[in-house]
């Protein structure tokens, strides 16, 4: 069966992308009460050379987004190591493993982990390897298009896919890039045309439309979206929903529902300060979704020393004009 099927009237299979630090936990929890995509990914669990296996494992838990199936993502350059932890993974019923090989971090790059695999397509081929090797649950693959240039971009696609890896993720920026310049979709399309498995697309979906333009520009098999899904948590439904021919609306319920999943999901004995803030940053990348609301925006992220309680009785009327 395919790992990335169609959802009705054919909407491509879509991924909640891994963000470590702002998509954390909460955000994920958050995220499948609000539902509309088919898979998501964990931010990527680093396994330095001196990794203590089952150490490092006990922060996954494949239920956390249940029913919808969250991927491990691991990020590292030793492939015996690689290989044990993604052991340890499908025991703890990761349905999927994801290798990192477009974190840009100067501290995970310096080691030769992340993007840095980009500069070694045989290592990167190693590794993959090793872990396709170790489980019989799918592996994954996660790149940018290259490190300093793309050079080495159809040499990494045919490493990765020689490895063995079920399908890979391209976001199409160089690690030198970072977020700077647009996504260069054409790279996407290049892939797809170069590539036997499966491609997932990835890269600057903000709105229904980005989505349909990727899928007709590159022809690639699923979608992505990470940063379009903090600033619209609602997406995915919108684009399933355009597949359908109908039309998402937003609600208030709907709102709150991920609002106060997100609350829940936070860490436990979190102070009520640091979660007043950790929802001032989840609500700031909402207000942005609109731009007759970045003053409001501005007026909620000033709103100074409150309960969680009274910060959200303020900030949720600034917010209210803009659900349908
Ligand atoms: C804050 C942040 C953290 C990220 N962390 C990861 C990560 O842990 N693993 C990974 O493969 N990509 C990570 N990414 C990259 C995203 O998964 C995605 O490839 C990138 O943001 C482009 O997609 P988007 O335009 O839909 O956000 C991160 C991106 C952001 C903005």
């Amino acid at each position: 069966m395919s790992l990335l099927p169609k959802n009705p009237n054919e909407c491509p299979t879509l991924i909640l992308a891994p963000m470590e630090g702002v998509g954390d936990r909460a955000f994920r929890k958050a995220m499948a009460s609000v539902g509309g995509f088919n898979q998501a990914t964990t931010e990527f669990i680093r396994v330095p050379t001196n990794a203590h296996i089952p150490s490092l494992s006990k922060f996954y838990d494949p239920l956390e987004t249940a029913p919808i199936p969250l991927a491990a993502q691991l990020m590292g350059v030793d492939p015996d190591l690689m290989a044990e932890m993604a052991i340890e993974l499908e025991r703890k019923g990761a349905p999927r493993i994801d290798l990192n090989c477009g974190c840009p971090s100067g501290t995970v790059t310096g080691k030769g982990a992340g993007s840095g695999l980009l500069k070694e397509p045989t290592l990167l081929n190693k590794i993959a390897r090793a872990m396709v090797m170790a489980v019989s649950i799918p592996v994954s693959l996660k790149m940018r298009s290259g490190y300093e240039d793309t050079s080495l971009f159809k040499e990494n696609l045919l490493a990765a896919e020689e490895s063995g890896v079920k399908f890979i993720t391209l976001h199409p920026r160089t690690k030198v890039e970072g977020y700077g310049p647009p996504a260069n979709w054409d790279l996407i399309a290049e892939a797809k045309s170069i590539l036997k498995i499966p491609l997932v697309g990835n890269g600057d979906i903000l709105t229904v439309d980005h989505a349909l333009n990727m899928l007709k520009h590159t022809k690639c098999d699923a979608l992505m979206i990470g940063r379009g899904s903090i600033i619209n948590p609602f997406i995915f439904h919108e684009i399933q929903a355009h597949f359908s021919g109908t039309a998402h609306k937003a609600s208030k319920e709907g709102l709150l529902t991920y609002l106060n999943t997100f609350i829940s999901g936070l860490p436990e004995g979190m102070p009520e300060r640091g979660k007043v803030n950790k929802m001032k940053q989840l609500m700031g990348f909402l207000f942005k979704a609109n731009a007759s609301l970045l003053e409001k925006r501005q007026q909620m992220l000033q709103l100074g020393h409150l309960s969680l309680d009274d910060f959200l009785n303020l900030a949720l009327p600034l917010y209210k004009d803009a659900l349908r």
